[in-house]
């Protein structure tokens, strides 16, 4: 028997429904265009508008039926991966139709595929009916008579009705396909539109389908789980072989996932989908921690991931991959190896008490950057699995939750929770005295991050400030610990900025024109059409609220009093004004 590789499937998939007139369609990004989800996770983002109208396929695909095979990302189940068939980064073969078939064809059509292909059905489902959309009784009859002898389930809301991806969108009933007890083909109705508040309006008939190719590949080799195929074995063989197997399946998948975000340009950050860039990376990172063979192995495994896609996804000819993966983990290796040490220092007792576990877990992430997952991997590792993951991620969201109650907390006591003359969410004073203490604090911040992006370049990029009349605290973007040097360098340009004794001025402007005008603004921050530009002389210029000193003598002496670690790439410098 000729096994079938996953280039040969592809093919036979795109040509299979390009001669039922398809016109087949490239895989779109991995970041979509829709603010409210994070990753492509279905190959029907893409389409959305030509479910609603707002968009015309014939105009832009020359068919009113499309197909593609598109790369998708899923961090629901990152937790589960390592079983025999949960992923984070996959791809999904699907058929579309805007208006060009119904139900009939498309049941037919995937039922067709499936013979063609040698492969016997277990059963279907269809949409039983629930919570007052009714129950799809023409697909039941479609299947009954494409074949009498099928048995059809009807299962309810959960089961069998799909979408919307995001806020609001297309979304339907659906009927689904079962070989070997797995769900092979997902076949969606749009037949609504979900608003944002969740009512749903009829719109006309559409065609969604999508089949994990992962799985179908499996189900077609005849081979028990996803990683037995021809899309991982060449990775997991280049794993060492003293790792378990579930550790090289975790490995494959995240630096599988890491190296298309990478061919996208994303970068590892603290936010959104480079945060979750991030978790991949360090999660095997700390893999290449446990085991001394793996740091050698990784890089050729990302460029196996390349040669495995090769011709099929031109954004992996992309050189910068290697090399930032490379960043991350310096990066990471930098300021979590004492992470690394006190996850490894957990006693026996400690994983007993989910609380003082949940406390160690939460500490070690707080002040090495080391995330509980992979604590929990050093854990594992260490041979301990049964303690209770619930129990103490529990725990870490308290403390996490009381933390931020501890700082709103210590603000209120301190002003006596009320007669604040002063509160942005940057600056406090409770009377005319403090006042003048921030307001000098707050101009002093300005020359900081003049100051600081001096010494490291313009790349610096403010994080956080917090001025209270004891002190300024200033957060900024920065992979290491500063060394004494360069805290006295930032220190004497805000001291000699002072000494020059320069103006501070503003001027009131419309919001893009100050953007444009490259005055500091926090990127992912509110601010009304008209903003204030702050300029200290031609050293500073921030979007900003005020107050601030008129002249920077007005500062007094700046010293800085301590720099630390906020999280992993981010750093903290307390300062006083005498
Ligand atoms: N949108 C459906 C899914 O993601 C079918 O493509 O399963």
């Amino acid at each position: 028997m000729i096994i079938m590789d996953h280039k040969t499937l592809r093919k036979k998939f795109l040509d299979f429904f390009e001669k039922r007139g398809h016109k087949v369609v490239p895989s779109s990004s991995l970041i979509p265009t829709d603010p409210s989800v994070l990753f492509t996770t279905a190959g029907m983002q893409q389409f959305k508008p030509y479910y609603t109208g707002d968009a015309d396929a014939m105009k832009d695909f020359g068919s009113l039926n499309v197909a593609s095979i598109q790369r998708c990302l899923r961090t629901s189940d990152i937790d589960e991966v390592g079983d025999e068939s949960h992923l984070t980064f996959f791809e999904m073969l699907g058929n579309f139709s805007f208006g060009g078939y119904g139900k009939k064809e498309a049941i037919e059509y995937a039922y067709e595929f499936i013979k063609e292909l040698g492969l016997k059905i277990d059963y279907v489902s269809v949409f039983g009916g629930g919570e007052g959309i009714p129950a799809d009784e023409e697909s039941e009859k479609i299947w009954q008579a494409v074949n009498p002898l099928l048995e059809i389930k009807k299962t309810g809301r959960d089961d069998n009705f799909w979408g919307p991806t995001g806020d609001e969108g297309p979304c339907g009933p659906t009927t689904e396909i079962f070989i070997n007890g797995v769900e092979i083909w997902n076949i969606v109705f749009n037949q609504y539109f979900q608003e944002k508040d969740k009512t749903l309006r009829p719109i006309k008939l559409g065609i969604d389908t999508g089949m994990g190719f992962e799985r179908l590949l499996a189900t077609v080799r005849g081979v028990k789980n996803i990683f037995e195929t021809d899309l991982f074995l060449p990775i997991i063989e280049l794993l060492p072989g003293d790792l378990s197997e579930k550790n090289k399946r975790i490995i494959a998948d995240h630096l599988k996932a890491a190296t298309f975000l990478l061919a996208e340009g994303v970068k590892p950050s603290n936010k959104g989908s480079e945060y979750v860039l991030r978790r991949l990376i360090r999660k095997v990172v700390v893999f290449e921690h446990l085991n001394v063979n793996l740091f050698s192995k990784t890089e050729s495994a990302i460029s196996k991931v390349m040669e495995i896609y090769s011709g099929i996804y031109p954004e992996l000819n992309n050189t910068e991959i290697i090399s930032e993966f490379k960043g991350e983990r310096d990066k990471f290796n930098k300021t979590s190896i004492q992470g690394i040490k006190e996850a490894e220092k957990i006693t026996k007792e400690d994983l007993e008490d989910p609380i003082k576990l949940g406390n160690i877990v939460f500490h070690i992430h707080e002040s090495f950057g080391l995330p509980p997952d992979a604590t929990t991997e050093i854990l594992r590792n260490r041979g301990f699995d049964n303690f209770i993951v619930e129990d103490f991620k529990n725990t870490i969201a308290a403390r996490r939750a009381e933390h931020q109650e501890i700082s709103r907390a210590g603000a209120e006591k301190k002003f006596g929770g009320h007669g604040l003359i002063l509160d942005t969410d940057e600056l406090k004073a409770g009377n005319e005295e403090e006042l003048a203490k921030v307001t000098r604090l707050h101009t002093a911040t300005h020359l900081l991050l003049a100051a600081l992006r001096e010494v490291f370049g313009q790349e610096i990029e403010q994080r956080g400030s917090d001025i209270t009349p004891e002190r300024l605290r200033f957060d900024f973007n920065f992979p290491r610990k500063l060394s004494f040097e360069e805290l006295k360098r930032a220190e004497d340009i805000v001291d000699s900025a002072i000494a020059a004794d320069m103006t501070v001025s503003f001027e009131e402007m419309d919001l893009e024109d100050a953007k444009k005008s490259g005055a500091r603004f926090l990127p992912g921050e509110k601010y009304p059409e008209k903003v204030k530009v702050y300029f200290i002389g031609a050293l500073s210029k921030e979007l900003c609220g005020g107050p601030h000193v008129s002249k920077t003598s007005e500062i007094g002496t700046f010293i800085i009093t301590k720099e630390e670690a906020v999280s992993a790439g981010i750093r903290r410098i307390r300062a006083i004004v005498k």
